[in-house]
């Protein structure tokens, strides 16, 4: 999978691609990673990205072009007729990511992530793109880098070849799941000494008996679901799938139509065709 990054602070991802799961899925040749300064393609003398809101009030906003050019410049890079980028925005005002958005842009052969920063991007930049757009907490960050980082990495460890077989992505919390389809929690886990500080380990992991381990796991998984996040068992994003936005897959004519959703493509949809562009 190719990840192409849009960043006015390409060197906030230095260190995070050269380290551990990111660096490992890169070195496999399962991921390649670029990232793009968007200061490079501001058309202006003083490579400007922002200027000062319309309509007055306080902060700055990133300009339209510096934007659009960049993005055209990084899909024009090692482009196909049949690979297209999913173009994400990382926002606030995004759809929450969850493991089965994670699953469904890690099997996207291209993807590629703008950073906003300041108090927002020119609207008519984002209408234009037509991103997903992706919060990664309700909370707000101060620019859409560290939510690119974690996209990145959650992408990243689902690529083939990447964790070792001790780590499996399988087994991790949000990808167990009952048979109903709901997503559980990881279960506890112990490595020596058998006994620390007054506290051991349960008996069963020591028994050897594996149905039972198995056993004493999946009730685990289910019970500590149950007490701390009793909301999954109830609402399953897969079982019940909400409309998403559609990848820039066409042009809305305003924002309202952005807003509506309504050709949004399901975490369970056919991967491919959605992200063709218009006319394809
Ligand atoms: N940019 C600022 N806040 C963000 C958030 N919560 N998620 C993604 N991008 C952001």
């Amino acid at each position: 999978m190719r990840i192409d990054v849009l960043t006015i602070f390409p060197d906030l991802f230095t260190g995070f691609l050269a380290t551990s799961i990111p660096a490992n899925a890169i070195a496999e040749g399962a991921l390649s990673c670029h990232v793009h300064d968007i200061r490079a393609h501001a058309a202006n003398k003083h490579h400007k990205v922002d200027d000062r809101p319309f309509g007055g009030g306080p902060g700055m906003v990133m300009m339209c072009q510096p934007i659009f050019d960049a993005v055209q410049a990084a899909e024009s890079q090692d482009s196909s007729p049949d690979v297209r980028a999913v173009r994400v925005l990382l926002t606030p005002q995004g759809e929450r990511l969850t493991q089965p958005r994670v699953e469904w842009l890690a099997q996207q052969p291209r993807l590629l992530l703008l950073c906003g920063h300041y108090e927002g991007i020119d609207e008519r930049v984002i209408e234009e793109l037509n991103p997903l757009e992706i919060s990664i907490g309700d909370y707000v960050l101060s620019g859409g880098e560290l939510g690119a980082m974690v996209l990145i990495d959650a992408v990243a460890r689902l690529q083939p070849g990447v964790l070792g077989h001790e780590e499996s992505a399988a087994e991790d919390s949000f990808s167990v799941r009952t048979p109903e389809g709901a997503h559980l929690l990881d279960c506890p886990h112990y490595t020596r000494p058998r006994e620390w500080n007054g506290r051991v380990v349960p008996d069963v992991l020591l028994s050897g008996d594996h149905a039972a381990v198995d056993r004493w796991r999946d009730e685990q998984r289910i019970e500590r679901t149950r007490m701390r996040r009793p909301d999954l068992l109830q609402h399953d994003p897969l079982a019940n799938p909400q409309p998403l936005p559609a990848a820039n897959t066409h042009k809305p004519a305003t924002h309202v139509a952005r807003a509506t959703r309504s050709n949004a493509p399901k975490i369970g949809d056919e991967l491919h065709g959605q992200t063709a562009p218009e006319g394809a």
